[in-house]
């Protein structure tokens, strides 16, 4: 399709989370037609790639996270049918579709783990990771799973134990095996035969486990006993590197495709380790979004991962997906979007692929649930110290029609009590909509080589309130200038661009392509301006 190959680092990526996007069969659920039919909303927007949460058949244990079949479609989301539609129609309009592949573990009811259950002699048993327990009695070891309580898993019929690091009902794999490994390298195959244009891989640096699995090192702090181990032998084995590289080869071989990864407990710079020109694409980097609103902060997130990235790998960055509260719950005050736009403002002119998270576009909010609600395993197992993530997972609000528009019957999960206010087609007639500022942006990163290619220098900060940067080209120049503050600052331009003149390129408060002639600019209440050199 797209002939332009370096898509994934011009664009944005819009992620989806299918049950919660558009429902077109009335059993509060999204679908793949769901999603077909909102496309030239998506086109319009100006999203260049959706990556679609698992839409395989699931359990949903984990809500589509295990898999019970990876080169088929959930009927509860559509066929195979409707998936070849979505693609043909993504693709006429030039959107690229990211598949996210879950490969770290499979749902227990996958035919291959119930297969490895049945006896220690199954060809399927070292497909997992079954281990007798220890000489004295009890796990293997003493590996924790992140949703609470051990990693290890009884079965009293075979006397061993499974690892998940995840659900009980999530065993995870045994990458080790060559036939597991053959296998999963095939789902890739199956999908790009397809057209698909890439994948996100969910928690890929722990495919490999070290062979020996010996305990973790122990940790004084932390709340969790997971929390008090140092991570040291279930993640990040160096077995992973040479697998990128083949899954690499792999995408390359069926041109411009793109793999990204979702790395699991790992720092900024260990997670662009993984990232080149033969390895992945791109890796999530969870600096930025876990930043609290402080300019210091961000700026410490954005300078890092780029010292990170180097030269060596294009950067990314994201503020929402489909496991953290949504920015606009961590950061706006109320139903008050100023924030909103401001952290828009710098997602959509840093140097790097802008991910987006359905919603996000209009601002929408976490709902609050009643315990009895909550559907999420993790909110289910530390409720109320933690009440999971089914808050940011919440129906996409089209309209002030029942339901918002998402679905003609009662939604998996509820819909967020502010939809009749907050909506997609009530943003799109409100030029100053944080719905048209995020178009606009979009669009303004579109036309500009600066802001999608350009070098990023981050400029001292004066003070605390103004996030000041440089995006430049051989022939471009321009500035970006957040107010963080809900107060007028003045903003002193630095010596080093002093001497330029400076029009204004984007503002929802000045005129455009007025110049800025002072050397002192005041700006507004969480503001953002950009200004292009002359
Ligand atoms: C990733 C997913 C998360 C899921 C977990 C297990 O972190 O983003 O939603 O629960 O992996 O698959």
């Amino acid at each position: 399709m797209s002939k332009n190959s370096l898509w994934w680092q011009n664009g944005i990526i819009y992620q989806i989370y299918p049950r919660s996007f558009m429902d077109t069969t009335a059993n509060g659920i999204g679908d793949l037609n769901g999603i077909t039919n909102k496309l030239d909303y998506l086109a319009d927007l100006g999203v260049d790639a959706i990556w679609l949460s698992p839409i395989f058949p699931s359990p949903d244990v984990d809500f589509g996270y295990d898999v019970a079949d990876y080169v088929a479609i959930d009927p509860r989301f559509g066929s195979m049918v409707d998936f070849d539609h979505l693609l043909k129609e993504s693709h006429k309009r030039n959107i690229h579709i990211i598949l996210d592949l879950v490969l770290n573990h499979t749902s227990d009811q996958h035919p291959w783990f119930k297969e490895s259950r049945k006896s220690r002699d199954n060809p399927y048993h070292d497909w997992y990771l079954w281990k007798d327990p220890s000489p004295k009695g009890g796990p293997p070891n003493n590996w924790c799973s992140i949703f609470g309580g051990s990693g290890w898993e009884f079965d009293t019929q075979l006397g061993q134990y499974y690892y998940h690091m995840f659900c009980t009902g999530q065993p995870d794999l045994n990458w080790r095996h060559p036939e597991v490994r053959e296998t999963l390298l095939n789902v890739f195959k199956f999908w790009l035969e397809r057209g698909v244009d890439g994948f996100r891989l969910d928690v890929f640096n722990m495919y490999f486990k070290h062979s020996e699995l010996p305990d973790n090192p122990k940790k004084l702090i932390g709340l969790r006993p997971f929390d008090r181990q140092v991570h040291k032998y279930e993640v990040s084995q160096p077995e992973m590197d040479p697998l990128l590289n083949e899954i690499r080869q792999l995408l390359d071989s069926y041109g411009s495709t793109y793999v990204v990864g979702e790395t699991f407990l790992a720092s900024p710079e260990h997670t662009a380790s993984y990232c080149g020109q033969d390895k992945l694409h791109a890796a999530f980097n969870f600096e930025l979004a876990e930043s609290p609103w402080k300019v210091k902060r961000f700026t410490r997130a954005i300078k890092n991962w780029e010292k990170a990235v180097e030269d060596h790998a294009w950067p990314n960055y994201f503020l929402n997906n489909h496991d953290v509260t949504r920015s606009s719950s961590r950061y706006c005050r109320g139903e008050d979007d100023a924030r909103a736009k401001v952290s828009a403002a710098m997602l959509l002119t840093l140097r790097g692929t802008p991910f987006m998270y359905y919603g996000e576009e209009i601002g929408m909010r976490d709902i609050s649930l009643k315990h009895s609600q909550i559907l999420d395993p993790v909110g289910k197992r530390y409720w109320p110290f933690n009440k999971g993530r089914d808050g940011c997972r919440a129906p996409m609000q089209w309209d002030d029609s029942v339901n918002a528009g998402f679905s003609s019957t009662a939604s998996w999960l509820p819909v967020h009590p502010d939809y009749i206010s907050r909506n997609v087609s009530k943003q799109k007639t409100e030029p100053g909509s944080l719905l048209n500022f995020y178009k606009q942006l979009i669009q303004l990163r579109k036309e500009h080589p600066a802001l999608n290619q350009g070098s990023l220098s981050i400029l001292d900060p004066q003070n605390k309130s103004i996030l000041s940067y440089l995006r430049q080209t051989p022939d471009e120049n321009i500035l970006i200038l957040l107010n963080f503050k809900q107060k007028q600052i003045t903003y002193q331009l630095p010596k080093q661009i002093a001497d330029q003149n400076w029009r204004v390129l984007f503002s929802e408060k000045r005129q455009i392509e007025e110049l800025c002639q002072e050397q002192s600019i005041l700006m507004t209440p969480y503001e953002t301006l950009i200004l292009v050199a002359d």
